[in-house]
């Protein structure tokens, strides 16, 4: 206020004008003039300075150098046609990927739990009865996630390392007849794989949609979205997918969508609105505009996708399969031992193993890093301090990177006494 009023008076006083007074607006304007840039908090200048290491945790898993690749070429307007192009590219990458021949397959812009929170969002009205296969931290998210979209959420669950067997589930959905099922088919928290064998036959009986979390499981073991009738799916860009975290490929069924055009509110959401979503991604036959995409990062799923196609889904599969069975037989030979007890109930994607009695994990684990520049996990919710994961997926399934972790596990075990 005081200087504009210096700077002004004597100007104005030379044109006659006495007496002057400065707006309010003038003054406000002249004090944001001599604000001045306060530097205590201020990003480090030069280069990004980021350590190689060997990701063998629960995710990420390191990415593949061509996807890592994609991402460093031009960005292109989000609406631009040729951008539209690759956006046609993901949802046809991610048909072979579920395995379906529904329109509705998209990339959501956020990670998994951007997925998991459209599923619940746009699947889920309030009042909803929905079970809840709580079999580790995933299941008990969901359950969260789902009240917070006002469900009536029934949670069932299974002690950690286990799995739902069919009868329970067929009981449980002949109770309740839920509108919607969760299941978790590859739980990171406790290394389980959840059969769907018969579960989407269960839910048409009920009138039922069965939504499935593959976040650590998509391309690491088998799903087929449209032969299994799963009406919902959501997973993750840096897991066996081998990308970066950021994208969420998502599905939905002709049931789906016809649930969440039947809604009598929209979703509680704006941002993942499949709806609004579904018309940018050309669900519905024209193309509007209702986010930026996060460009570079779809350019990197459109190469994680043709990755998926060049290899093929059966070998992707074998893979992951063959290298589980090499650490395990490494394991084994080194006295450890799964902390899934039954062979049909245990992932291949994300292993877990107990820890032996006296063993300090968090030693172990420190270890490998330190020593080998590789990530191996200690346990998450249930299981934190009992097992360590080790994750076998995407890019990083290659026998010389399990051998890796098996020499880790061997020095670790040696530096404590336990070999
Ligand atoms: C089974 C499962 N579901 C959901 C998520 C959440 O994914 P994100 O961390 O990408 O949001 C994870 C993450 O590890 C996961 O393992």
């Amino acid at each position: 206020m005081k200087n504009a009023q210096k700077l002004l008076v004597p100007v104005l006083e030379t044109l006659g004008v006495r007496g002057y007074v400065a707006p309010a607006r003038w003054a406000a304007r002249a004090a944001e003039e001599v604000a001045t840039v306060d530097n205590t908090h201020r990003a480090p200048g030069g280069v990004i300075d980021v350590p190689s290491r060997l990701l063998m945790g629960p995710g990420p898993a390191n990415a593949h150098p061509r996807i890592l690749a994609a991402q460093c070429l031009p960005l292109l307007g989000h609406m631009h046609p040729p951008f539209l192009k690759i956006m046609d590219d993901l949802s046809e990458g991610l048909r072979y990927t579920f395995q379906t021949k529904s329109k509705y397959t998209l990339m959501v812009s956020g990670t998994g739990h951007a997925g998991m929170e459209a599923a619940i969002a746009n699947l889920v009205e309030p009042g909803d009865k929905v079970v809840v296969g709580n079999a580790g931290i995933w299941g008990e998210r969901v359950g969260v996630l789902a009240r917070r979209y006002q469900a009536d959420v029934v949670e069932i669950k299974v002690p950690a390392g286990q799995t739902f067997s069919y009868e329970a589930l067929k009981q449980t959905l002949t109770e309740h007849k839920p509108a919607v099922l969760f299941l978790c088919q590859g739980e990171s928290s406790t290394g389980t794989h959840q059969s769907l064998a018969g579960l989407g036959e269960l839910c048409r009986q009920t009138g039922t949609l069965l939504l499935v979390d593959t976040v650590c499981s998509l391309g690491g073991v088998p799903l087929f979205a449209d032969q299994w009738g799963v009406d919902c799916i959501y997973s993750g860009s840096q897991k066996c997918l081998s990308g970066p975290p950021g994208a969420s490929p998502f599905f939905m069924s002709e049931r789906a969508m016809e649930k969440l055009q039947r809604r009598k509110t929209p979703p509680a959401t704006y941002n993942l609105d499949m709806n609004l979503i579904g018309d940018y991604w050309g669900w519905f036959g024209k193309r509007s505009y209702h986010h930026t995409a996060p460009v570079s990062t779809f350019y990197a799923m459109r190469e994680a996708l043709a990755l998926v196609a060049e290899e093929g889904l059966e070998a992707m599969w074998a893979r992951h399969q063959e290298l589980h069975h090499r650490l395990w037989d490494g394991l084994r030979g080194l006295g450890l031992k799964p902390f899934v007890e039954k062979d049909e109930d245990r992932l291949i994607t994300v292993n877990t193993i107990k820890v032996p009695e006296g063993v300090d994990w968090a030693a172990l684990v420190k270890n490998a890093m330190d020593t080998y520049s590789l990530e191996i996990a200690g346990g998450l919710g249930p299981t934190a301090g009992k097992i360590w994961r080790v994750g076998i997926m995407g890019f990083n399934a290659k026998p010389q990177n399990v051998d890796l972790v098996l020499d880790a596990f061997k020095d670790g075990l040696k530096r404590q006494g336990k070999l």
